[in-house]
């Protein structure tokens, strides 16, 4: 683990760590309550709960086209829930928009890396706050002290973020011209501009290579570590699950099937069945 790169963001951390037990008192950070999603005729979603401990890695594993990311989706505000409720730290924040929930603490990254091929890499980031002052039209005529000293900070923060996860020589190249395992990196990137309370991965792994992928887990362990960001994380690489997530949760037919420690997950016949029809006798990992 290098000591090279601080975590970005100065605020103290308040979120606890994975070890603390959750006090009776403190609602989980996350809790999905009852999730339906159609699309037509096809139920992606369905009735599916549990909750997110606070400081917590959460896993969500599950057999492709289980829900996974549609869950994702209806958590984040890209879409309304048919039925169900979401609690963000303890207030519904059911069909609030994306940009919303976002600035409540809840960041997420795409299956896809959705970014804009032809800004760079430092544009990219910048993009990411919504409602910064420069946005709004009249402030660049009548504040433009303000505007500028917020891109300032922008940048800083940008410069900061990107020190972080390694990606810095590459701030000013175009964001399409960086390799599958650097845009993930990009993404993971993206989530911390806005100082999250938690993070929403999707298949941080997918097409990256090993090498690429120690880091990726290195920067999600050291963020939930020292600053107690909590994550929740899909993923089809089992050694990569069972290593870093607990508890992991097991997602089904839109619903969850099981959820539990690693090595119970892992061997729960349950499980086993929903991906392999039970040939096997415990997930690798
Ligand atoms: N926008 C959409 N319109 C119609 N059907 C959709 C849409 N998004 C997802 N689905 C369907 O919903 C189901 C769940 O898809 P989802 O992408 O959530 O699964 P997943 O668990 O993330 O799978 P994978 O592991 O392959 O990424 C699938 O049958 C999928 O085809
Ligand atoms: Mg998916």
């Amino acid at each position: 683990m290098s000591d090279t790169n601080p975590v970005p963001g100065s605020l103290p951390r308040s979120t606890g760590t994975r070890s603390e037990a959750e006090s009776p008192a403190a609602p989980p950070l996350l809790s999905i309550q009852g999730l339906v999603k159609d699309f037509g005729g096809l139920r992606a979603v369905n009735h599916c709960s549990f909750d997110v401990a606070r400081g917590s890695i959460t896993g969500l594993i599950g057999p492709n086209g289980a829900g996974k990311t549609t869950l994702f989706s209806l958590v984040s505000g890209f879409y309304r829930p048919d039925e169900g409720r979401v609690f963000l730290d303890g207030e519904d924040v059911t069909g609030l928009p994306s940009h919303l929930i976002f600035r409540k603490g809840l960041s997420r990254t795409f299956q896809i890396p959705r970014e804009h091929k032809s800004m760079t890499v430092m544009e990219n980031l910048m993009l990411v706050p919504k409602g910064q002052l420069g946005e709004r039209f009249w402030n660049p005529v009548f504040r433009p002290g303000a505007v500028r000293a917020q891109e300032r900070q922008l940048r800083e923060k940008a410069r900061e973020v990107l020190d972080f996860v390694e990606l810095s020589h590459m701030a000013d190249q175009p964001a399409g011209a960086m390799s599958g395992g650097q845009k993930k990196l990009l993404e993971l990137a993206r989530t911390l501009m806005a100082d999250p309370k938690i993070v929403l991965l999707d298949e941080p792994g997918a097409g990256v290579n090993p090498t690429l992928m120690g880091k990726i887990r290195e920067k999600i362990e050291q963020l939930n570590r020292e600053r107690g960001i909590t994550f929740l994380l899909i993923e089809h690489d089992m050694p990569l699950v069972m290593g870093l997530c607990d508890p992991v949760v097991v997602m089904n037919q839109g619903s969850k099937l099981v959820s539990g420690p690693p090595a119970v997950v892992r061997t729960d016949p349950r499980v086993l069945e929903a991906y392999l029809g039970g040939q096997y006798g415990a997930l690798e990992g």
